[in-house]
Formats: C-alpha cells, sequence, structure tokens
C-alpha cells in the first residue's frame, strides 16, 4: 500500500505492508517523522487522514486525548487498510545520513536478572548486529502482550550483537506482569528501533548532566559508557544524579565506581534518596560516589549552583520528575536546545 505524506515543508511517498504502522513504515523509509514516544502516549505524531482508510490498533491509547478532529490519528498506532494520503502539521526532514534509520528486526532474551525486586536487567540477543547512538531507545513487543514498550539502551558498542535493557516493573503493567512472572530467558521479542534524539556524540564538546529517576538511568549509562570510551572526560565535567526512593531501591553503583575509577575526578556521580538519609554504609561500600536526599532535581539543582556553564543536560526517567528537572534547568537559564529528555510514560 501507498503512504503519501504532505508535511508543511514537502511531501513523501513510501510503501506499507499489512499492520505495519505508519510512523514505522515511514522512518524505515528514513522520513523524519514526527514523535517522541513512539508507543501512543505522548500524541507527538499525530496526523490527518486525508483520503483512504487507516485501523487503529489501540484505540484507547492516552495520546488520543490530543486529537481536535474525527480525521485524526496517531501515526505509531494506526496502519494503512488502503492507499492513504495524509497531513503532518510540522516540518518533516530525511533522516541525515550518520543518524541511524530505524529497522524492525527479532531478539532473543539471553538472560534476565533481578537487580532489586522490582527492576530487573535484560540481555536481548539479536538477529543482526545493529548501530545506534548512545541515549537511544528501542520498542520491544513480547509474545502475548499487545503493542509495544520502549526501553533505553544500556550498553553502547558499534554493530552491537546484543542490547541490554533494565525495565522498572509497573505493577499491574502488561509487559511487566509478563517479565516479573515468567521465566522469560530464550523467548523471542520483536523490536523496533533505534529511536530517540536524546543522543550523545564525542563530537560534542560540552560538559554532560545527567538526571535520571530509577530505570531512566539506563540511557546514562550507555552515554557515560560510550563518553568513557573516548576518554572524554578528561576534557569536559560529567555530572550525573541518579535518583530512587531508598538505598534498597538503587543498582549498578559498582558499575557507577569503576567508571569514576576510569575517567577520574571530572565525573561527579550523586546517589539522590527521596526517602532516607544514606546509611554511613552506604559511603564505605562506594567511597568513589556521593549521596544526598531529595528528589533528583532539588538534589541535582543544588550541586550544580553555578556549574551550567557550555552543560548539554539529559534527563530521564517518570514525567513529573523530567518536568521538575526541566524546570530547575531553566530556572538556571539553561537553553532549550541543551536539555535532551525521554519521558518514560
Ligand atoms: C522513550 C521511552 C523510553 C523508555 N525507557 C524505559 C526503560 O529504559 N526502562 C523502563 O523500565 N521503562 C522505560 N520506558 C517505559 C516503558 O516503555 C513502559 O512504559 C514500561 O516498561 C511499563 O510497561 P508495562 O507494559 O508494564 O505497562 P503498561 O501500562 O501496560 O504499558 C505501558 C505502555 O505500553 C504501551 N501500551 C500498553 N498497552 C498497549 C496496547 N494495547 N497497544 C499498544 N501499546 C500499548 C503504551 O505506551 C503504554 O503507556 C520508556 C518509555 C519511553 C517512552
Ligand atoms: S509518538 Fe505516537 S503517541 Fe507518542
Amino acid at each position: 500500500m501507498k503512504i503519501q505524506v504532505n508535511a508543511r515543508n514537502r511531501a513523501y511517498q513510501f510503501e506499507t505492508t499489512e499492520g505495519e504502522k505508519i510512523l514505522y513504515a515511514g522512518l524505515s523509509e528514513a522520513i523524519g517523522l514526527p514523535y517522541e514516544c513512539a508507543s501512543g502516549t505522548c500524541g507527538t505524531c499525530k496526523a490527518r487522514l486525508v483520503s483512504g482508510e487507516v485501523i487503529d490498533g489501540w484505540p484507547e491509547a492516552p495520546g488520543r486525548k490530543y486529537l481536535k478532529d474525527d480525521d485524526e490519528f496517531l501515526m505509531c498506532q494506526c496502519a494503512a487498510k488502503t492507499d492513504v494520503s495524509i497531513e503532518v502539521a510540522s516540518f518533516v526532514q530525511p533522516i541525515e545520513a550518520d543518524v541511524c534509520v530505524p529497522a524492525a528486526m527479532k531478539g532473543v532474551i539471553s538472560s534476565a536478572r533481578l537487580l532489586t525486586p522490582d527492576v530487573i536487567h535484560l540481555q536481548v540477543r539479536l538477529n543482526q548486529p545493529m548501530e545506534f547512538d548512545a541515549g537511544q531507545f528501542m520498542l520491544v513487543q513480547a509474545p502475548g502482550v499487545a503493542g509495544y514498550r520502549g526501553w533505553s539502551m544500556v550498553n553502547h558498542q558499534r554493530e552491537a550483537e546484543s542490547l541490554e535493557f533494565i525495565v522498572k516493573k509497573k505493577p499491574g503493567g502488561g509487559i511487566s506482569e509478563w517479565l516479573f512472572n515468567t521465566d522469560c530467558e530464550g523467548v523471542e521479542v520483536d523490536l523496533f528501533g533505534p529511536l530517540g534524539q536524546a543522543t550523545f556524540y564525542p563530537s560534542l564538546a560540552k560538559n554532560v548532566l545527567c538526571i535520571a529517576g530509577g530505570s531512566g538511568i539506563a540511557g546514562m549509562l550507555s552515554i557515560l559508557s560510550r563518553a568513557a570510551q573516548n576518554d572524554y572526560f578528561s576534557q569536559y565535567k560529567g555530572d550525573v544524579f541518579f535518583g530512587v526512593q531508598t538505598l534498597k531501591d538503587a543498582f549498578f553503583l559498582d558499575e557507577f565506581s569503576k567508571l569514576r575509577t576510569l575517567c577520574g575526578d571530572n565525573l561527579n556521580v550523586v546517589i539522590a534518596l527521596s526517602k532516607e538519609e544514606a546509611p554511613a554504609s552506604a559511603l564505605n561500600d562506594h567511597p568513589q560516589l556521593k549521596f544526598d536526599t531529595g528528589y533528583v532535581h532539588d538534589v541535582a539543582g543544588r550541586h550544580m549552583q553555578g556549574g551550567y556553564q557550555n552543560v548539554r543536560a539529559y534527563l530521564a526517567g517518570p514525567p513529573p520528575m523530567v518536568d521538575a528537572a526541566i524546570r530547575v534547568l531553566l530556572q538556571a537559564r539553561m537553553t532549550t536546545d541543551n536539555i535532551c529528555y525521554d519521558k518514560f510514560s
């Protein structure tokens, strides 16, 4: 089936297959259609149907609340039933040559390991090596669970043969119940990606500020890993704020300590505990790290005072945490072009 997209600046045509979501079909053709979550919640991918018919895979999607008229739909949830012509209100550019073009692929969960009672670390072996940028995420669909979930990569390698994720359990959530209640090792999953623009390149030449809540730390680890591979922190500063409720909810502290050893004093890692003060044992066990009490955006605001020169900020985690961190950064007079974020909606 043919899709005709009329964007604000130009038109595009591409082919799609039965059941394929229009957003994913366009992105696979290196057309930079608008999206944020790619999974039905943010409304960024809305488009207007001019002619033809689409099938909505998730009519209850929360992102539909951003649609104003009956002829509007979410490109990440709808597939074409016939040839269609659609309108997208924003400017749409081709995906640049040096950016990884998303594609559909399959993978097998090769390991699943609990980091805390409600956080699991997954390794997914891919059926083909994949390039992605540090800070990107992947859509993952498990058998028997409707719809894709976005998960940020933890690792970063060129030509990666496997992807690592950390997933926080959402009580009652479709994929959470599946992951935490079944033996998922050896199970084949569908993937689409890489996606997301909150990416880090060593050519950035700026100090890096990471503020993450819970599993939001996933993409930050990918960024730090890429930076460490390039000896980035010999020239630039890195400040990482990892927010959890209590020390029992924290994970990867040994990995952060190793990064500190590798990168030296230019990398500063603060664990922000919102519901308790850090016990003395935390400092003894992790002398390379700092601990503070409060919400992660407040802790970051206190530690960063006067330290925002030449900074690019990366934020990820639950939407209220990301929104609060954005407010702190704007109050500190950071400009929006230096604030990248992923809301784990
Ligand atoms: C950019 C991005 C990156 C993310 N990275 C991470 C990460 O690294 N780690 C992490 O733990 N979480 C991450 N999340 C959140 C993650 O995608 C899930 O929301 C989370 O795993 C809970 O999923 P669930 O199935 O348990 O909950 P549910 O509430 O069942 O579903 C969560 C989401 O899945 C989609 N969904 C649900 N039902 C359907 C359906 N019938 N059809 C289509 N779509 C459906 C919707 O987007 C919904 O909001 C990220 C989210 C985004 C947007
Ligand atoms: S990109 Fe489709 S709703 Fe977020």
